[in-house]
């Protein structure tokens, strides 16, 4: 308000001394491109502009222009902006600062050159929509066309408008880069804007680049990313859940794509630190040496700040996967029903009663009890065993991360990956990385000792498991998740790509076009996590665990007969041994026997 206020006094002020200065005639001329320029800027504003809630910046520096063209800017000034309901805030200043930018969606610049619109442009560090109005009397096709080049090659912004006044009506000029015959036209266009509407004045021009090349860069990472660098047609090449993706916008776009190697060759994305040192494919971003990049490109605020990027279009959830344990050994089993104490004081209960029993007969009521006790003992034991083989346990994995930790558990993941556990303090110093493909991880984690886990994502686990359907009873995930990704497409900063492919990921991913393609992965065959109770039954068809169920029953028998012949055997060796004591020679054993 106070700033509208000290404006309105300077131009009074100045509107004085105008009517002094200027003849009858030029003053009429004056008042009517005025009037012209007024009436236009008030149909942005309040059809354009306020209708989407864009506020205005307005850069003081128009006062460098000639002291006729600043009255006159003064005067457009008073009229479109001092009506009594103004429809949009406006921020007149000499400087955009950085506050202000995050608010501010319009510029509006007034210039008698390129060099004026180039020199304000500058001071803004985000691409907006500008609005210029050019006052010269020089012809002003070049003057625009170098305008245009600026903010086409330099910053990446196709949301300039170039308003042009004449008496009669203000002429108004964008550009259309694409067309059939040119990728990079910087010439004029003069456009209608109606009734002043957004997309009258700021027309999508992006919607059909008539087959003219942007470049990619892109790696592989599957099963996002599959490339044939071989295949004659980039398109043809492109495969995996990114590799559609990509391909849909290409042809709805109507662009080709010229597919860039990521540097050094075989590197996943790339770093990028706050401070923007950036490597791999958003180094050449930032250098601008590509037009996109997309393959499972994780969302970070320090690719957002020196990059442009989409809104996130997909999600994805990192976990830890670990070998399951195996179940427990028909052995184990076997001695599983009970503890250890339960078995030492049977044990003890037992030799108790063999060397009482050996000395004197127990009275017949402590004998039936004796008998039960062991009738009780002894269905416990079966019924425990029964319900242990029904069950199938395995043994006992952690389902924290603390408690994998704790554990022992050491990490390993993909070079990609690796770049995510520097921001996970409980994973600094144990974590090591396996070499390769984020999927091939898996095949590293089928090696390693049991106390390993693989720090790696939902999605190259059912990618993989694809492949090697038998994996998924040979692995668990840790029940606790760990955490949650987005990816996003970059483009180099301030690219006007990334508003219009935004627009075209959303649509795909309201319709579904993701799941779609994340369909072919092997979601529904996961393995259980490590909560789960009994993985057994859950991870075998029904058919499957009859079969299994059947197996185990009988190695069960198997082991209990193998039990027996053990025993057998002992007892025929102590019966040869006892055979051997009744010669004359063995004295030392005869006398052993006696004994026992
Ligand atoms: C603009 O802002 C007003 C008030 O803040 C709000 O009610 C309205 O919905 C907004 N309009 C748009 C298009 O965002
Ligand atoms: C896409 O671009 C090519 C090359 O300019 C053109 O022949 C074709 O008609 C365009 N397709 C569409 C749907 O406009
Ligand atoms: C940026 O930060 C990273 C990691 O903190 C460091 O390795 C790099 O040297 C820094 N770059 C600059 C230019 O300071
Ligand atoms: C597209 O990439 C080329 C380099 O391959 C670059 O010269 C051009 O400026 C880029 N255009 C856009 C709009 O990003």
């Amino acid at each position: 308000m106070e700033l509208r206020c000290a404006v309105a006094v300077l131009l009074s002020a100045s509107l004085c001394g105008v009517r002094a200065m200027l003849w009858p005639q030029q003053l009429a001329l004056e008042e009517q491109l005025a009037d012209q320029i007024a009436a236009t800027l008030q149909k942005i504003f309040t059809n354009g502009l306020a209708a989407h809630n864009c506020s205005v910046f307005i850069s003081s520096a128009y006062e460098e222009m000639d002291a006729d063209r600043v009255i006159l800017v003064q005067r457009v000034l008073h009229r479109s902006l001092y009506q009594p309901n103004a429809p949009v805030p406006v921020v007149l200043a000499t400087e955009m600062n950085r506050k202000i930018t995050a608010h501010v969606f319009t510029q509006l610049l007034f210039v008698q050159s390129a060099e004026q619109a180039i020199a304000i442009a500058e001071g803004v560090n985000r691409n907006r929509m500008c609005l210029i109005v050019l006052l010269t009397s020089q012809p002003k096709r070049p003057i625009m066309a170098r305008i245009f080049t600026y903010f086409m090659q330099e910053r990446y912004n196709i949301n300039v408008v170039i308003l042009v006044p004449g008496v009669q009506r203000v002429q108004a000029f964008n550009v259309r880069p694409y067309t059939p015959t040119s990728c990079t036209s910087v010439e004029p266009v003069e456009i209608d804007i109606n009734e002043g509407d957004l997309w009258d004045v700021f027309p999508s021009r992006l919607k059909n680049l008539h087959g003219c090349p942007l470049s990619a860069v892109v790696w592989d990472i599957p099963p996002y990313m599959r490339i044939d660098w071989k295949s004659s047609d980039p398109m043809d090449g492109l495969d995996g859940l990114d590799g559609k993706l990509l391909r849909i916008v290409a042809r709805k776009m109507n662009f080709t794509l010229r597919l860039i190697p990521n540097e050094p060759e075989g590197l996943i994305g790339g770093f990028s630190f706050m401070n923007g040192t950036f490597t791999g494919a958003y180094k050449m971003l930032r250098e601008r040496r590509a037009n996109i990049t997309i393959g499972c490109a994780a969302c970070t605020p320090e690719r957002s700040t020196f990059l442009e990027a989409t809104s996130p279009y997909s999600q994805m959830a990192y976990i830890i996967v670990m070998r399951a344990r195996g179940g427990y050994s028909i052995y184990e089993v076997m001695l599983f029903p009970f503890e250890k104490y339960t078995w030492l004081l049977l044990s003890t209960v037992l030799g108790l009663h063999w060397i009482v029993g050996s000395r004197w007969r127990m009275p017949s009521p402590i004998l039936a009890g004796w008998m039960l006790w062991i009738f009780v003992i002894r269905a416990s034991y079966e019924a425990s065993v029964f319900n242990f083989i029904h069950n199938s346990p395995v043994k006992p994995s952690p389902r924290t991360l603390e408690q994998a930790l704790n554990g022992g558990f050491r990490f390993i993941t993909d070079h990609a990956t690796y770049r995510m556990t520097l921001q996970i303090p409980s994973f600094q110093g144990k974590t090591s990385i396996s070499a390769g493909q984020p999927v091939d991880v898996f095949d590293a984690l089928m090696k390693a000792p049991w106390k390993t886990g693989a720090f790696t994502s939902r999605a190259f686990l059912a990618d993989h498991l694809v492949r090697h359907r038998k994996h998924r009873n040979r692995l668990v995930i840790l029940a606790e998740k760990i955490i949650d990704n987005m990816l996003c497409v970059y483009f180099p900063y301030g690219s006007y790509f990334a508003w219009e492919i935004n627009n075209l990921l959303f649509k795909m991913r309201s319709f579904g076009i993701f799941q779609h393609h994340s369909q072919i992965l092997a979601w529904n065959s996961m393995p259980t996590t490590t909560d789960t109770d009994s993985p057994g039954q859950t991870i075998h068809s029904s058919t499957e665990s009859a079969v299994t169920g059947f197996a185990e029953s009988m190695s069960f028998v198997l082991a209990a007969l193998n039990c027996l012949m053990g025993a057998l055997c002992v007892s025929i060796v102590v019966f040869g041994l006892e055979l051997l004591s009744q010669r004359r020679r063995w004295t030392g054993l005869a006398w052993l026997f006696e004994r026992v």
